[in-house]
């Protein structure tokens, strides 16, 4: 008797650990069941994937969804909708929410506002602070956590750990990989008086090189002396890239498609829609970037998908917010530098599903493999495709890509099995769940 599935997805070139080639892929249960030729099963559903590149899920490590609090820019309803609209088949969503997620109770209201209402899989990161330190241990380990984030100078909300002394102490109660947002306060403070009125250039002179890598170096040698892993979130200079190729193993790399594609030159057409903390700079750190990215020291890629509204971005420059959207560009911008050769197929996965896996030891995702989550972003390398605003799900409606025609585009989103989206429809009601960490099992 022949095998039986609820999904067969046939006739895909299947991206995986093990190569690529052209392979059929059963799922029961929303699990992967096996790879091979499967012409001979049968399935509840068939998939007809020829021509196109079947990819293990992308996660995404960094996203802001508001909610709660802000949900005018943005909602676990629709920045999940935004991630599969993109490709993105988990994301891990940040704690500088109103309330901030930085306790057991604002971590399990986040998790049940997102349960089957989230469109993909998710984990929230806690808020490291001065009070809840000791608290960590506990915190880490709950259901939905994806660790502890820190933010070392302030950006959107009021999270922050400017002090060493306040990040020794989380350090010294992490187990697992902490996050860090690694701009030095101090001198952000000093170099106020630089930001100049209307003029969202002066922001790469007020939040300049040196605030961001002094504050990864202090960062490195605390994370050091407490033996502690960490993990610093969208590098923005070619001399943290450097600095931290000496330091991998303590401290894993996270680069941004918006550090990789856009420079400085831009912020006189795009204004405050560039400004993003940290800051995109001249494109000599974006050659370092890639360079960085290059050598295999980067870890994973994150969208850092900040949604603000229009109305705020048009305020004047410093009163507007810093972020711009990102989680449904990230697959299509990616995979056109891909098309441009800027980077392997093989490694643009290792960026967004085995390298999260790896560093965050998420349990069955990652890969494609009997036994794991069917997770899967399916992509057509060849289809032409203008990104425009009006693709945009994020509540604020924007994407600095407008206009970009891009070559590479996500055809399909399947989560744990759901065939969540397909050729830019959302077509399954809403089933995210919790992601599961190996050292929170
Ligand atoms: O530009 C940013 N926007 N950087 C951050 O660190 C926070 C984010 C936001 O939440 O708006």
């Amino acid at each position: 008797m022949s095998q039986t599935y609820d999904l067969i997805l046939k006739d895909g070139i299947v991206i995986n650990q093990d190569g690529t080639g052209q392979r059929d892929i059963g799922i029961m249960n929303g699990t992967i069941s096996a790879i091979g030729n499967l012409a001979q099963a049968h399935a509840g559903k068939i998939v007809d994937c020829r021509g196109l590149h079947v990819l293990p899920g992308v996660i995404d490590s960094q996203v802001h969804f508001r909610e709660p609090g802000l949900t005018h820019k943005e909602d676990l309803e629709t920045g999940s909708r935004a991630a599969v609209l993109g490709g993105v088949t988990a994301v891990f969503e940040m704690p500088n929410t109103n309330p901030l997620t930085t306790s057991a109770e604002t971590l399990a209201d986040k998790v049940s506002r997102g349960h089957h209402r989230m469109h993909c899989d998710f984990a929230f990161w806690v808020g490291g602070t001065h009070e809840n330190a000791n608290d960590i241990p506990e915190l880490e380990r709950l259901p939905g956590a994806a660790g502890i984030k820190v933010f070392m100078g302030s950006s959107t909300g009021s999270l922050l750990v400017e002090d060493d002394p306040g990040v020794a102490a989380i350090l010294a109660k992490t187990r697992r990989r902490a996050a860090f947002h690694a701009e030095d306060e101090y001198r952000l403070e000093e170099r106020k008086s630089l930001r100049v009125k209307g003029d969202p250039n002066s922001h790469i002179i007020w939040r300049d090189v040196t605030t961001a890598l002094q504050c990864t170096q202090r960062l490195v040698a605390i994370a050091r002396k407490q033996r502690a892993a960490i993990h610093v979130l969208h590098v923005s200079t070619g001399e943290e890239m450097a600095f931290l190729a000496a330091h991998k193993d303590v401290a894993s790399i996270e680069v941004t498609p918006h550090h990789l594609t856009l420079d400085a030159s831009l912020y006189n057409s795009l204004g405050t829609k560039l400004q993003m903390n940290p800051p995109v700079r001249e494109a000599s750190h974006r050659t370092r970037i890639w360079a960085g990215l290059e050598q295999g020291l980067v870890d994973v890629l994150g969208s850092d998908h900040a949604p603000h509204t229009l109305e705020e971005k048009a305020k004047t420059y410093p009163d507007t917010p810093s972020g711009m959207t990102g989680v449904q560009t990230l697959v299509p911008i990616m995979l056109d530098h891909v098309q441009a050769g800027r980077l392997s197929l093989e490694r643009f996965v290792d960026l967004t599903s085995a390298g999260p896996a790896r560093i965050f030891q998420i349990a069955r995702k990652g890969r494609i493999a009997e036994g794991y989550d069917a997770d899967f972003t399916i992509v057509d390398l060849k289809r032409h495709q203008t990104i425009k605003d009006e693709w945009i799900a994020s509540r604020c409606g924007w994407t600095p890509y407008d206009g970009k025609s891009v070559t590479g585009w996500p055809i399909g989103t399947i989560v744990r099995g759901h065939q969540v989206m397909w050729e830019g429809e959302v077509i399954t009601p809403s089933q995210g769940e919790a992601v599961r960490f190996i050292q929170a099992l």
